[in-house]
């Protein structure tokens, strides 16, 4: 049976993170991979609940590091699933910073979109509940992730051929 199809509102998700030694770079800030990992985890916990199962990262669009992330910091990354297609979803995520010191303000440290796939058991990919845009702001997201989805696919197909990288040691 097909699904009805979901808001915006019923897969969003907030997930919170104190920031810990272990992930720092030589500056003693946290690494930006760190960041990139849990922005990837946020993603695709939106991308299974809207979808009922499993979901892999097919993109991530350029994430942008608007401050650095130190050590103490609270990290919230608010993910927001903004166009459903057939079997790929856009999910945006937002992660803004707690300052350990209550003195600097809360500020958003990154943004990102990311292409998740639902897929089965053997990875193929799976068709998804459409998404039932609610507000005008979920409408707003929609009409801009059908923008940037034209873009990746354009530049997908126009870079079908891309250059063989050696790398010699
Ligand atoms: C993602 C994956 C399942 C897609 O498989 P595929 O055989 O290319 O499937 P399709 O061509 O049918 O594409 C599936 C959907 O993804 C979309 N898609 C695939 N690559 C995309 C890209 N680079 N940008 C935007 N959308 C993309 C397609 O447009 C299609 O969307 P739709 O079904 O909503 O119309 C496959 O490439 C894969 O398994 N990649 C590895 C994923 C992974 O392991 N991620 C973790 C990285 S460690």
């Amino acid at each position: 049976m097909t699904s009805p199809g979901r808001p915006p509102a019923a897969s969003q998700l907030t997930l919170s993170q104190i920031m810990d030694q272990h992930h720092t770079n030589l500056m003693g800030t946290v690494h930006g991979g760190r960041i990139l990992n849990l922005i990837d985890s946020a993603a695709g916990v939106v991308a299974a609940r809207h979808s009922d199962g499993p979901a892999v990262t097919a993109a991530m669009d350029e994430t942008v590091f608007l401050q650095a992330v130190r050590v103490g910091d609270v990290v919230h990354l608010h993910a927001r699933i903004t166009w459903a297609g057939r079997s790929s979803m856009e999910v945006a995520v937002r992660v803004t910073a707690d300052r350990w010191d209550r003195d600097v303000p809360a500020t958003t440290v990154a943004t990102s979109h990311l292409v998740m796939v639902a897929v089965d058991d053997d990875g193929t990919p799976r068709t998804v509940p459409p998404l039932l845009p609610q507000t005008e702001e979920d409408h707003r997201s929609f009409r801009q992730a059908e923008i940037r989805r034209r873009h990746r696919l354009a530049l997908r197909d126009a870079l079908a051929r891309p250059v063989a990288l050696e790398v010699t040691v």
